[in-house]
């Protein structure tokens, strides 16, 4: 099998070696605070005495899987904390995968790229399916892609890198389509703080032992570094999920648990809020600027991201590089994620100089 190396890897270290300044739009990394109980959680944990720093339950800590189960209103045992939300999606699909219902996993196009990885990985196949300009997923394209062959059908709200958010209507239709192709939806919903249309409905707001639902609190806490999400199985499902996590992992990190586990119980709901602002804000200021540099480009409705298309400048890996050496803004090109936006460029708005990036893109094109 060949593994690729992630194409941000690539944009990152042409970016970092650039003969100028260059603003990281790149990947998505909050550049805001974590909440401020993450951070005493964490000093705290510094002086607890040795036990503290042992393996915690391969599952996850039991206090904050049942913080989490009662946040999201399920049973504790269905809940397994994983390295984010990226192994929580690993652990959903190969437990559809091993199912043996199929081997077909329908991912949508634009795809965040880590699903079509994963699946061959696991020794899936993939069938995509479009979604529309503005990145609506037509539940009847799903249903007309699906089969008997569909092992999972992998959708993400809100999305990256569209900014779609999927309605309660189209998630219910989603599990259906699970349902009658005795597949698994898995719903991924890093995001869900980020939701800035009020429309974000969780795959969990469905009952049905077809769907198994990612997160974590990398986004939503700014801590990418920390490793901490979860995935919530049916109950069917969960114990070989649980033993594939102590497998591959043995346990997560106790530390990082324990902080999070603060953070969760002690942070208002204004920090979230804040952050909510904070890219409403960004994403005023970089569209207005695409705006007058003439492109083309989506409003995201959550995540945080825009994609944007320039007119005879397409979105390549080498106009990404010649970005970055004309206007310094580095961006994604379009075909890390999937055919249909290869014309298009997306820029991450995770840093204080989105201000310095609109102007930059608004000078070089208008
Ligand atoms: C859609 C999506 N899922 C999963 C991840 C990975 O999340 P984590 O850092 O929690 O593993 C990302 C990160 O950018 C993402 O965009």
């Amino acid at each position: 099998m060949e593994y690729e190396t992630p194409l941000f890897f690539r944009v990152m270290s042409y970016a970092s070696e650039a003969d100028r300044d260059v603003i990281d739009m790149v990947s998505g990394n909050p550049d805001w605070e974590p909440p401020a109980a993450l951070r005493s959680g964490l000093r705290e944990y510094a002086d607890r005495e040795p036990s503290a720093f042992q393996y915690p339950p391969s599952e996850g800590l039991r206090e904050l899987r049942e913080e989490i189960a009662a946040r999201r209103g399920v049973d504790a045992d269905q809940v397994v904390v994983t390295n984010g939300a990226g192994e929580a999606n690993y652990l959903a699909m190969a437990r559809a995968l091993e199912r043996d219902r199929g081997e077909e996993v329908v991912l949508t196009d634009p795809v965040y790229p880590y699903y079509p990885g994963k699946t061959t990985m696991l020794g899936g196949t993939q069938t995509f399916v479009a979604v529309d300009d503005e990145g609506r997923l037509e539940p009847s394209d799903v249903r007309a892609a699906a089969s008997e062959e569909t092992a999972a059908i992998v959708v993400n709200t809100p999305n990256n890198p569209t900014g779609a958010v999927y309605d309660g209507e189209t998630m219910r239709e989603l599990v259906a389509i699970a349902e009658e192709c005795d597949a698994i939806l898995v719903s991924d919903e890093v995001y869900d703080h980020f939701d800035l249309s009020g429309r974000f409905e969780s795959a969990l707001s469905i009952e049905s032992d077809h769907r198994i639902v990612t997160n974590a609190f990398s986004k939503s806490m700014a801590i990418t570094g920390f490793r901490v999400g979860y995935a919530i199985f049916p109950s069917d499902l969960v114990v070989d999920a649980k033993s594939r996590h102590m497998l591959v992992n043995v346990a997560g990190s106790r530390p990082a648990q324990y902080a999070v586990l603060r953070a969760l119980r002690e942070t208002e709901p204004d920090y979230y809020e804040r952050n909510r602002d904070l890219l409403r804000g960004r994403i005023e200021t970089f569209t207005g600027a695409l705006d007058a540099a003439g492109a083309e480009y989506t409003t995201p409705r959550g995540s945080f991201y825009v994609m944007a298309r320039f007119d005879g400048y397409p979105g390549t890996l080498e106009n990404v590089y010649r970005l970055i050496d004309e206007a310094g803004v580095a961006g994604m090109p379009g075909d890390a994620f999937g055919e249909s936006r290869s014309e298009w460029f997306r820029f991450a708005l995770v840093t204080p100089r989105v201000e310095t990036a609109a102007e930059r893109l608004s000078t070089r094109f208008a």
